[in-house]
């Protein structure tokens, strides 16, 4: 992780140092914020259940928006910070990866609506089945389809496609492109994007992108970014396939 961090080009030694404190601190966490983190995560399940209740009977619709969106972010954060405090070692199975998309989609599919983002889905890989932990590829796919809808906004567009290749070696890759229309992302960020802590948002950790990477080369895939300011931004991972 450190040398990612010494790769950056711009940025002083004190942000790098920063950078390093901040990292060393998150692994000291350790075990004991991972099961705080978990304890947090069952919790909030029941507060969310109730708080939707509730809102769907308030009087207050954007009080109630506010905190759906704050345990929205609170649950993000939490789950983050049990994949990167104490990543669990990877169980390989054969994963399906059309029923994982899907089942991702359907977790964004409220917020989606509320944001008018229209999707398309693709999926053409024959198979499309993966040795992989079924657990960790979904957060890799969250995060990625997270930030695409994040970075949407409202009105626009979500293109899942998947399709097969073979490589150099003629081994058979499975390809996933998660491809958005918002508004892409500046020469300056791209470099960057994959660094720990690196956010352009308000709210973000900036680890949504580097617990993916580490998710994806852990599964010998690849990801990659193409992506132009106004013309959107494209996801590609490449895993192998049975
Ligand atoms: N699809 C995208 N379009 C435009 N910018 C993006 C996109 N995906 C990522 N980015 C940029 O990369 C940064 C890092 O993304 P990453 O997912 O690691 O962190 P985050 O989304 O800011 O916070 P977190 O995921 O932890 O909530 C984002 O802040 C954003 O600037
Ligand atoms: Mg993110």
């Amino acid at each position: 992780m450190p040398s990612r961090l010494l790769e950056k080009k711009t940025g002083s030694t004190t942000d790098l140092q920063e950078n390093l404190r901040r990292l060393d601190r998150l692994a000291n966490l350790g075990l004991v914020a991972a099961s705080a983190a978990h304890e947090i995560k069952n919790g909030l399940v029941a507060v969310s259940t109730f708080v939707e209740l509730a809102a769907q009977k308030s009087d207050e619709p954007e009080m109630a928006e506010l905190v759906r969106r704050e345990l929205r972010r609170i649950n993000g954060l939490v789950t983050q910070m049990l994949r990167f405090a104490a990543p669990k070692p990877a169980t390989f199975a054969p994963v399906l990866v059309h029923e994982l998309l899907d089942h991702s989609l359907r977790l964004l599919e409220h917020q989606m609506n509320g944001q008018m983002i229209t999707l398309k889905r693709d999926f053409a890989a024959t198979p499309d089945t993966v040795q992989g932990d079924e657990s960790q590829m979904q957060q890799a796919f969250m995060n990625l389809l997270l930030n695409a809808v994040e970075a949407i906004g409202n009105h626009g567009e979500l293109a899942v496609t998947t399709q097969s290749a073979t490589d150099l070696q003629g081994r058979r890759r499975l390809l996933l492109h998660i491809h958005d229309s918002g508004p892409g992302i500046t020469a300056e960020d791209l470099p960057h994007l994959f660094e720990p802590f690196f956010t352009t948002k308000q709210n973000g950790t900036g680890l949504g992108l580097a617990i993916s990477r580490r998710v994806v080369e852990e599964h010998r895939g690849t990801i990659e970014i193409q992506s132009a300011v106004g013309s959107g931004t494209t996801f590609t991972l490449s895993l192998p396939a049975e």
